[in-house]
């Protein structure tokens, strides 16, 4: 039974008394699905300093780097063990001609990035660089194909080029420095198609997906996880048309939900109010709504689940920051945005039956960024943490939880908060308890029972916390915010107890 706080109508003093002890149950069964490790996928756009800067800086760069990509980054990413990189955009995406971005770099045709604040691309990052970046990183590439302006023969050779061992296409890209053919299973025909991927009507749309999709190939035995684009949030209309018209034709279909409420006034990153915290809370807890009304609708046409969901673009979107260039959508990272990922990637865990990737927006100095780049210095920021905490969730057989934490209303019309939002997992006997305490005032005392599993007594923890929830990790000041070791949870008696101080993250390894 959850207990009920109506948040907007009593101060903190009257939350402070409901504060309790709240017991997490887990619920192991034999039939709970794997978390698919690509639900901590990452998503990369020619977008600001994401890719020049972010990521790559270039072989003749003064910042250390590896054939141009820049070690710290690299460095950082190979720990968070990213799945999978989605790239290049985003709306980019439906404006990129990968032939602008092979062979001699100085041939390179130049471009404007009209999505994004103008800037000129000069294409010194293309295939070649994406697909050895995931090569250095260990992560699967995930191509997002020009369908707003580009043509199916363009998209057709792409997919040829990077992975025919023999042809025309293969010898290109011999010719350009690459013998062996990458192997590419996820590709994207087409990025939000119903806006600036085309501005398509869905059932037009569901042609055209077909026709393109008819022609991407697999060649030498690569296969092509086919994944149509799909809709903005809880436009379920456009997951319908697609599903009843090309279900057949696709692997899967994408959805965008982004935390935002009001798109012309997103609110700063850094400032605000303890109310605005839960809020975007609240707003960041609409992607469940989103996400079962995407199901519902899919297992109406495909009751087997043999057609994936990829929310291959969420997270927070702020006020960029004051100072920076407009359009290219850097923004700090407070505590909140790790209460933002935690709580969403909670609510991952427990839809994998269907949803089976997700993508944060995006992976350096662009929204809810994993890393900030500034010359040569880079910082990890909280959502980091989050990623980095949850790891060991990646390919781990979900193990669903209940709890009986006290919810707050934040926003009329908005879910819940609820002041303990746990997730769990077993991978080879090992366990992992992830809890986050929402609330910026009160510690909760915490007690879940394990004889439902079969842990051992030793229990080790990581904790992220910050002074303030609008703390972040900035140039002067990098550690501000990190995890430090958690050793105050005990098993006794068949019970694990601990005391989560507020505003607060802990994964618990057993
Ligand atoms: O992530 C930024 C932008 O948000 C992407 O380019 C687009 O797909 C979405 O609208």
């Amino acid at each position: 039974m959850k207990k009920l706080i109506a948040f907007s109508a009593i101060t903190a003093a009257a939350i402070s008394a409901q504060a309790a002890q709240v017991e997490i149950r887990l619920n192991p069964s034999d039939s709970a699905p794997v978390i698919p490790k690509e639900i901590y996928g990452q998503f990369s756009e020619h977008l600001g300093t994401c890719i020049y800067g972010g990521l790559w800086v270039g072989e003749d760069s003064p910042i250390p780097n590896t054939n141009g990509y820049r070690n710290d980054v690299l460095g950082a990413l190979r720990d968070l063990h990213v799945p999978v990189l989605r790239w290049p955009g985003g709306c980019f995406a439906d404006e990129y001609h990968w032939i602008d971005g092979i062979g001699p770099k100085e041939n390179r045709p130049r471009m404007v990035n009209n999505n994004w604040g103008g800037t000129v691309e000069d294409n010194s990052f293309g295939t070649h660089e994406f697909f050895n970046l995931c090569e250095l990183i260990g992560c699967e590439p995930y191509l997002s194909g020009n369908v707003g302006s580009g043509s199916v023969e363009e998209l057709a050779k792409w997919v040829e080029y990077i992975t025919a061992e023999s042809g025309p296409m293969a010898e290109r890209r011999m010719a350009n420095g690459r013998q062996k053919p990458w192997r590419l299973k996820y590709l994207g025909v087409g990025n939000e198609s119903w806006g600036c991927g085309g501005s398509f009507r869905v059932e037009y749309y569901a042609d055209v997906y077909r026709r393109y999709q008819t022609y991407c190939r697999d060649y030498n035995g690569n296969h092509l996880f086919k994944i149509a684009s799909g809709a903005n949030a809880s436009d379920y209309n456009w997951t319908q048309v697609m599903m009843q018209q090309a279900k057949d034709q696709m692997h899967g279909i994408s959805m965008h939900y982004y935390a935002v409420d009001d798109w012309s006034n997103h609110g700063s990153a850094t400032k605000f109010t303890d109310d605005d915290y839960y809020k975007s809370l609240a707003i960041c807890l609409v992607m469940e709504d989103i996400v079962k009304g995407h199901c519902r609708v899919m297992d109406e046409y495909d009751p087997q689940r043999k057609v994936a969901l990829m929310v291959d673009e969420w997270g927070t979107w702020w006020d960029e920051e004051p100072g920076t260039i407009r359009g290219h959508l850097y923004q700090q990272n407070t505590m909140r945005d790790a209460m933002v990922a935690a709580l969403t990637l909670n609510i991952f865990h427990n839809y994998t039956e269907r949803v089976k990737m997700a993508n944060i927006a995006q992976i350096a100095n662009v929204l809810q960024a994993m890393v900030l780049t500034k010359d040569d210095k880079m910082v990890l920021t909280p959502t980091y943490y989050v990623f980095k905490m949850y790891a060991a969730h990646q390919d781990a057989k979900s193990i669903p939880v209940t709890t009986d934490t006290p919810e707050r209303t934040a926003m009329e019309g908005r879910p819940a908060v609820p002041t303990i939002s746990a997730t769990a997992s077993e991978k080879d006997g090992k366990y992992t308890i992830s809890v986050a305490n929402t609330d910026l005032k009160e510690a909760q005392d915490i007690t879940i029972d394990m004889s439902s599993i079969k842990a051992g007594k030793k229990v080790t923890g990581e904790i992220l916390r910050a002074a303030d929830i609008r703390d972040y990790n900035d140039f002067d000041a990098p550690d501000k915010i990190k995890t430090a070791a958690f050793d105050k949870a005990k098993i006794k008696g068949g019970k694990l107890t601990f005391t989560i101080p507020a505003a607060s993250i802990i994964t618990l390894t057993l």
